[in-house]
């Protein structure tokens, strides 16, 4: 057995990392759960009374889940199944308003019905690390991070892009530049993730892949900053409802980046050639 076989089938490549700390985990999703009916509330048309007396709901049932989490050591028992009963309900209440949109049963306000999918998708992402936080391979488990991330920052691109006013053409012009950047980048990774079906033993495109990711990231996480601070100083020409959406944004890109850190170290050491891991810069 080679070396690199060793390291693949030692017990801790099998049953890496992955575990996510789930009660850190429960911190982060429920505030961002929170804003999200908030940002529902904020965009639904005035006469949806009892759709934005629905949201309210969701926001006081994660605000009291949100102080419930700060005051326990461990995710278990009674706030466990508590907050997996509000985390369906928020995917419900969010599928429904889509579902109002999809069939035009309602008037739309100015909640994009890519918006509401999206924000959907985090809850389940959510749901699912609450019900099934099984350990994967590292490497698999990684490009089903990026392949999950991309998407959801390409689309925060998106919607910036259509909530800043025409005039603010610099700002578009960025946004345009980075929309390009993560498509590309969503592409690339849905390839790798199939080409990674096929079980390599090692695989270090992946890592060089994952630095541009990394490094491309970052770069946004500043852009999206950036944007927050522009809109609290009043800086900003926009229809964005609430400076907080791009604050929101902006900590959902450093969530990514916070996970790889974690990931791509795992992947390096169980699944790369070694000697052969050192990212060589692509330019
Ligand atoms: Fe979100
Ligand atoms: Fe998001």
């Amino acid at each position: 057995m080679s070396q690199q076989d060793v390291t693949r089938n030692s017990p801790r490549c099998r049953n890496c990392v992955c575990e996510y700390n789930r009660l850190e985990e429960a911190r982060f999703w429920s505030r961002i759960l929170q804003e999200h009916a908030l940002f529902i509330k904020l965009g639904l048309p005035a006469g949806e009374r009892e759709l934005r007396e629905e949201a309210q709901a969701l926001i006081e049932i994660f605000m009291e889940l949100r102080r419930r989490l700060q005051r326990v050591s461990r995710l278990e028992g009674q706030l466990l199944e508590d907050l997996i009963r509000a985390v369906r309900a928020i995917i419900e209440y969010k599928a429904k308003v889509l579902r109002n949109l999809l069939q035009c049963a309602a008037e739309p306000g100015s909640n994009y019905p890519l918006l509401l999918d999206h924000i959907r998708r985090e809850a389940v992402r959510f749901l699912n690390l609450l019900q099934r936080p099984v350990p994967q391979d590292p490497l698999l488990m990684l490009l089903e991070q990026e392949v999950f991330w991309l998407r959801i920052m390409k689309e925060h691109i998106e919607f910036i892009i259509h909530l800043l006013d025409p005039s603010e053409r610099e700002l578009i012009n960025q946004a345009e530049e980075f929309r390009r950047t993560f498509s590309r980048l969503l592409e690339t990774a849905r390839d790798l993730q199939s080409m990674a079906d096929t079980k390599p033993k090692s695989f270090n495109t992946v890592l060089r892949f994952t630095q541009d990711v990394i490094n491309n990231t970052r770069a946004l996480r500043d852009f999206k900053g950036a944007a927050f601070e522009l809109a609290r100083l009043c800086q900003l020409l926009s229809i964005v409802s609430n400076p907080l959406l791009l604050d929101h944004v902006r900590r959902e890109a450093d969530k990514f980046l916070n996970e790889l850190d974690v990931l791509l170290p795992e992947v390096r050491r169980c699944t790369s050639i070694p000697g052969q891991n050192e990212v060589v810069p692509f330019n």
